[in-house]
């Protein structure tokens, strides 16, 4: 399988939260953090800004990405916290792109916004090529751009903190309810959706030769640049850019994974822009809640991972758009809901089997491996409680057609694929894990040839 992949990558640096030496941390800005958590600023320009999302999230279990809009304070989380971080490959279209190599594409070709030799060190090297001077280059045979003196490396510091992990909040002893992170984001290139020429050259010259393109990075759009542009234009160059490959070869699988948006009127854009344009659309529980609220769809049931209700709104938001299929990750379990015959379903549920395997087996080590490795560490996983309990109860509301640790149903006229999740007691990480389901999930269906 040749598939592109585009448009966000960055370096991950992943922190593991001890909460009370975070509070010891946080105890300088006290009075600070505590104006903060009445008003959240949702970005950070200062350092108790970092102490006020990271302490939210902790609080509710949540997880969140804030911008930091500082330079100083990004130089302060590098002093503060890379030394004990480790580093890997981040962006939904980097962890796709190394997804996707690692399990046995032919070939992958990435669009990559800053390749530093570090960014570089972290790409698999097994199927991953950059297009160069009209061709495709090894990711190891790049010429490798050093960083310029003013330039800075795209590093997202990802805070993952553990269920159960105390902290102090205002002087009040907390527990966290579920484990999740928070993401402090320094990236003024993937902001941009930066598309590279070498990248658009080699695509749109070879896209008869390609079977699919995994997209993403659209969460990462701001109303305003430094330079007084908004996002409209740089979304509608990427617009063009699908068509214009849809156009050229109209049997060429596009999926499109969002992300978490700051801003409705960017969600929106980006998802009706996509949405006729694209053949499926990757989301999780609070994304599908978002554009819900949007478009005023009923929301009730989906933040509480209501299986129903989540069918319920996934399938009013295909019906709207006209949308080829929707696949909803959840920490409990995936849906995927389409206008599809039984007969291809049954290829949706091996992949969708497969995708939450390999998802497990990633969040159990933190590492990716070779299909069979992936697939051996998951066998021992157990599948999520609640995700089984969430599709039996689906089992009850909707006609079922197929059930074997899942179900294929049909709700009004779409067809509706759940599997339960596999949940690892102690993941390494939860960052990047519905990148890394859907990712196998495309690949996996490419090759069953639905
Ligand atoms: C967002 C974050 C990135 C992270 C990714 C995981 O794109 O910016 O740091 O790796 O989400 O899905």
């Amino acid at each position: 399988m040749k598939i592109l992949c585009a448009y966000n990558a960055n370096i991950d640096a992943i922190y593991k939260v001890n909460g009370l030496q975070m509070s010891s941390f946080a105890q300088d800005y006290g009075q600070e953090i505590s104006v903060r958590l009445q008003n959240p600023p949702g970005s950070i320009s200062l350092i108790p800004d970092l102490f006020a999302g990271l302490f939210l999230c902790m609080q509710n279990g949540t997880g969140a990405e804030w911008m930091v809009r500082d330079e100083e304070v990004f130089q302060w989380l590098k002093s503060s916290f890379l030394e004990d971080s480790f580093m890997r490959i981040g962006g939904n279209m980097g962890i796709m792109a190394n997804v996707l190599s690692e399990l046995g594409a032919s070939r992958v070709i990435p669009n990559i916004p800053n390749p530093s030799p570090l960014q570089m060190s972290f790409f698999s090297g097994r199927a991953i090529y950059v297009p160069s001077e009209g061709g495709l280059k090894r990711i190891s045979d790049v010429h490798q751009r050093e960083p310029s003196e003013d330039s800075q490396e795209m590093i997202h510091f990802v805070f993952d903190f553990k269920k159960g992990d105390s902290f102090l909040l205002l002087g009040k002893q907390m527990s966290v309810p579920r484990e999740n992170r928070f993401i402090a984001t320094y990236d003024p290139l993937n902001f941009e959706l930066y598309i590279d020429e070498e990248f658009s050259k080699y695509a749109l010259s070879n896209i008869g030769d390609i079977d699919g393109a995994l997209i993403a990075g659209y969460h990462m759009l701001r109303e305003t640049y430094p330079d007084g542009s908004g996002y409209k234009e740089k979304l509608r160059r990427s617009l063009e850019q699908l068509k214009a490959w849809k156009d050229r070869n109209s049997k060429l699988h596009i999926h499109a994974e969002l992300g978490h948006f700051y801003s409705a009127g960017i969600a929106s854009d980006a998802f009706s822009g996509l949405a006729p344009l694209v053949d499926s659309i990757g989301i999780n529980e609070d994304e599908l809640a978002m554009l819900a609220g949007i478009y005023n769809i009923d929301s009730a049931g989906i933040l509480e991972m209501d299986a129903l209700s989540i069918v319920r709104a996934s399938a009013a938001l295909c019906e709207s758009f006209g949308i080829r299929r929707i696949l909803i990750h959840t920490r409990e379990f995936v849906i995927s809901v389409s206008p599809t015959s039984v007969s291809e379903s049954v290829k949706t549920f091996e992949a969708l089997h497969f995708g939450v395997k390999c998802a497990a087996a990633f969040a159990c080590t933190g590492k990716l491996a070779d299909r069979n490795t992936l697939l051996a560490v998951a066998s021992g996983i157990d599948e999520s409680d609640p995700g089984r309990m969430q599709i039996a109860k689906l089992e009850d509301n909707i006609p079922i057609q197929y059930r074997e640790n899942g179900i294929i149903g049909e709700y009004r006229g779409y067809s509706v694929c759940a599997v339960p999740t596999r949940l690892c007691i102690h993941p390494v990480s939860t960052v990047g894990l519905g990148d890394t389901v859907s990712s196998a999930i495309f690949l996996r269906e490419l090759e069953l040839g639905s």
